[in-house]
């Protein structure tokens, strides 16, 4: 079904202290790691969104259990080489994460599993899987098209690899590092710096790798049961910290988000337009780290963004899209042609966006242009079932000078369900 909402801020800028539900990456690999763990592990602060009941109930397929204890839960495993054979199918829904980092960690089982998802994942690339997971001994088929439905062949056994990826993305890092745990020798793998190094810090902390600059050794070994205490998410309080942006006067402050570095290029962006920022570390959750954002609005002004910027910030280029609209000059998007790839053509879902808003957008190959009017008049948005087009247009109406009507709104729940109602909130406080 599809739901329309209409958002409409109380006149003034706000001051907001927010804290978000669990970090979506981190929830991810927290459920993946546990479940790949032998006995029991126990997370807090896990992500509210559907993707991440996604991958629970992936795991759930292979015979990992949870438990809810408090707001803890508890997730009791067999351990991976314990997994059974599953009852059918492994729905990833609309989770590129869930599918990608999934197909790595069965990659060495004696059986074969499929892996499907809904109608926008199955249109997203998984070809690139096959050869660094072929690289180990793995071995995957996909349709015709290189999309979902994606059989991971049965493994009689993995060996060690050292592969070169064109592209940094923590994704296919990711599902090569979980495989390769799994093998009887050594891998490496390098790619282009940006990608976000969750998996390679916690592998790194449990002694099943090292990471030099862009490349990550691994040492296979198994993964052990322990405890997660999961920050906020950071891509979601990147949705506050452009409101607070694009209001002058405003701020948001963000405690206990995941703060590595493959997450924060947006707060670069925000700094390099303009806007006050401060970031500070409090902590780490195995070895990486977690603290506390606070963003004041300024005026703004133009940037260009390219190379691993563009990568460090790929989730939030929506969203820099109209902060760009509300700065002053021509911003420049380049290097990011992985946005076609994502939960929508980023890259033709977000020049819709800002068009249907008022503002000016030129899409690129590999990125767009966005006019900084200084403004946008407000409109009736598109989502095509991208929760972060959904949110990004929700963020414009923060300053737009009319109402902003959301098509689709509903796409926000794949990893923030209380994204309008929290949205709402920051408005309103003074
Ligand atoms: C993610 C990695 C990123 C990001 C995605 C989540 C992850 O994709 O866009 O939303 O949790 O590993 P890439 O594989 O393109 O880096």
């Amino acid at each position: 079904m599809t739901a329309s909402r209409q958002l409409t801020p109380p006149p003034g800028p706000f001051a907001a202290t927010v804290d978000l539900p669990g970090d979506k990456s981190l929830s991810h690999r927290a459920l993946i790691f546990s479940a790949m763990a032998e006995g029991e592990s126990h997370i807090t602060g896990l992500g509210t969104g559907a993707d991440i009941v996604s991958t629970a109930k992936v795991l759930g397929g292979l015979g990992v259990e949870y438990a809810a204890e408090g707001d803890a839960v508890a997730v009791s495993s067999k351990g991976v080489r314990g997994w059974i054979e599953p009852n059918g199918f492994l729905d990833c829904g609309n989770s590129g994460t869930t599918m990608r980092l999934m197909t790595g960690a069965l990659a060495a089982q004696p059986f074969a599993t499929t892996l499907i998802g809904d109608e926008s994942l199955s249109l997203r690339p998984m070809l690139r899987l096959a050869a660094p997971l072929a690289a180990l001994g793995a071995q995957l088929t996909t349709t015709a098209a290189g999309t979902a439905p994606v059989t991971v062949q049965p493994a009689s056994e993995l060996h060690g690899a050292t592969v070169v990826l064109d592209t940094g993305s923590a994704q296919l890092r990711s599902a090569f590092e979980l495989a390769a745990i799994q093998a009887t020798g050594p891998s490496a793998i390098s790619s282009p710096p940006g990608f976000r190094d969750h998996t390679e810090r916690w592998l790194e902390t449990v002694g099943l790798g090292e990471r030099h600059d862009d490349t990550f050794a691994v040492h296979p070994g198994r993964v052990p049961a322990t405890t997660y205490d999961l920050p906020g998410d950071t891509s979601s309080a990147a949705f506050l910290w452009a409101a607070a942006a694009i209001l002058p006067g405003s701020e948001v402050t963000t405690p206990n988000i995941s703060l590595n570095a493959g997450r924060i290029g947006f707060l670069e962006v925000l700094d390099r337009m303009g806007a006050e920022v401060e970031a500070s570390v409090d902590r780490a959750i195995l070895g990486d780290p977690v603290g506390t954002v606070r963003v004041r609005g300024k005026s703004l002004h133009a940037i260009d963004i390219s190379g691993a910027l563009s990568i460090a910030s790929l989730d939030e280029l929506p969203l820099v899209a109209i902060v760009a609209s509300f700065a002053d000059g021509l911003t420049s998007v380049r290097d990011a042609a992985e946005l076609r790839a994502k939960e929508s053509d980023r890259i033709a879902s977000t020049c819709d966006m800002v068009r249907r808003l008022g503002g000016g957008a030129e899409p690129a190959a590999d990125g767009f242009q966005i006019v900084g009017l200084g403004w946008l008049d407000g409109g009736e948005v598109e989502t095509y079932g991208d929760h972060r087009i959904a949110m990004a247009a929700g963020v414009a109406a923060t300053a737009s000078r009319e109402v902003v009507s959301i098509v689709g709104a509903e796409a926000a729940a794949v990893s923030w369900p209380d994204f309008y109602d929290t949205l709402e909130a920051v408005w309103s406080s003074r």
